[in-house]
């Protein structure tokens, strides 16, 4: 089996993808390297049989080292927005320089139609491995149920959840689904270039999700309809710097225009497995909407 290196290893969707490789796929142990800025963090990874590399994207020079000898090569996008396109880039041209076979990339839905303001980051590095040569997978990975618990309990807990996406909807997926369609789209062979959208069975508008949540917690909540300038002034009240407010704020836009609402069957397809379902999420959620 080829060597396969997963970055980023120790975030959420990496250790899940990698869990998957082993539990889901079957894979040896010594067919995986899990990569992260701190590898030491990987000692419960390492002691499995899994090796361990530093990867850290900023550090092009250390990624020649990091990637030798791997045929496979899962870039998971980094959470340094405003950064991110030039560290993917960096990897990009490391796995090149490195003989990477395949590289395989987390993007975003529409990447080159969203209305999100990092969309561009994600489109500018799947332009960077398509001008590269390389043979690629990219996975557009929909929108993870738990970004909904960032902001739900503390809508819950004051009853309002104030929007700007109006009617649009969101075809929300489980981020544990997400790794094990990655996981298997990793483990199969494959010959032609590919890009998956990974996405939930059904979009959910906000009015919806909070009539669920309502229903399940049995307290009620109403969404607020307020406008994108009227967002952005409440997220910098609430702290968010000046410079990310309008960033998050565009996800509402993006929203309101449906930008997430696309439902594939790709991660059923990928793993041969149902998803969660949204409405079992928010049931297994309760508490943690509760606070
Ligand atoms: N679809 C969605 O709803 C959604 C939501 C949030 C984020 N995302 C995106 O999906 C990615 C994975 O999500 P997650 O839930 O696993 O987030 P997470 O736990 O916050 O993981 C962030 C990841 O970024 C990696 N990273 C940061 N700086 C890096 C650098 N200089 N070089 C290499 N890797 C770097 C980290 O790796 P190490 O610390 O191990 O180096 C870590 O794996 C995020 O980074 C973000 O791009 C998607």
């Amino acid at each position: 089996m080829a060597k396969i290196l997963i970055t980023g290893a120790s975030g959420k969707l990496g250790s899940l993808v990698i869990r998957h490789l082993v539990d889901s796929q079957g894979l040896s142990p010594a067919d995986i390297i899990a990569g992260s800025r701190n590898p030491q963090d990987l000692e419960a990874l390492k002691t499995q049989g899994i090796e361990t590399r530093k990867v850290d994207f900023s550090d092009e020079a250390g990624l020649s080292t990091a990637f030798s000898g791997v045929e496979r090569l899962l870039i998971i996008s980094t959470d340094a927005i405003g950064q991110r396109l030039a560290q993917h880039v960096s990897a990009v041209h490391a796995a090149k320089a490195a003989g990477v076979k395949r590289v395989f990339y987390t993007s975003m839905p529409k990447a080159d139609a969203s209305a999100i303001q990092f969309a561009p980051e994600h489109l500018g590095t799947e332009e960077a491995i398509k001008a590269s040569g390389l043979a690629y997978t990219i996975f557009r990975n929909g929108w993870y149920m738990e970004n909904l618990l960032m902001s739900l309990p503390k809508a819950l807990a004051s009853g309002q959840w104030f929007s700007a996406s109006g009617e649009g909807g969101v075809s929300y997926i489980a981020r544990n689904d997400i790794a094990s369609a990655i996981a298997a789209g990793l483990a199969r062979p494959v010959s032609d270039n590919v890009t998956y959208t990974l996405t939930g069975s059904r979009a959910f508008s906000k009015r919806e999700i909070a009539a669920l949540v309502t229903k399940t917690t049995g307290k009620p909540l109403t969404v607020v309809d307020i406008s994108d300038e009227a967002l952005i002034a409440g997220m910098e009240a609430a702290g968010f710097p000046a410079a990310v407010a309008p960033v998050f704020a565009s996800i509402d836009k993006a929203i309101r225009q449906d930008d997430l609402a696309m439902v594939t069957d790709d991660a059923e397809q990928l793993t041969g497995k149902p998803r969660v379902s949204f409405e079992a999420f928010i049931t297994a959620s309760k508490d943690a909407l509760l606070g």
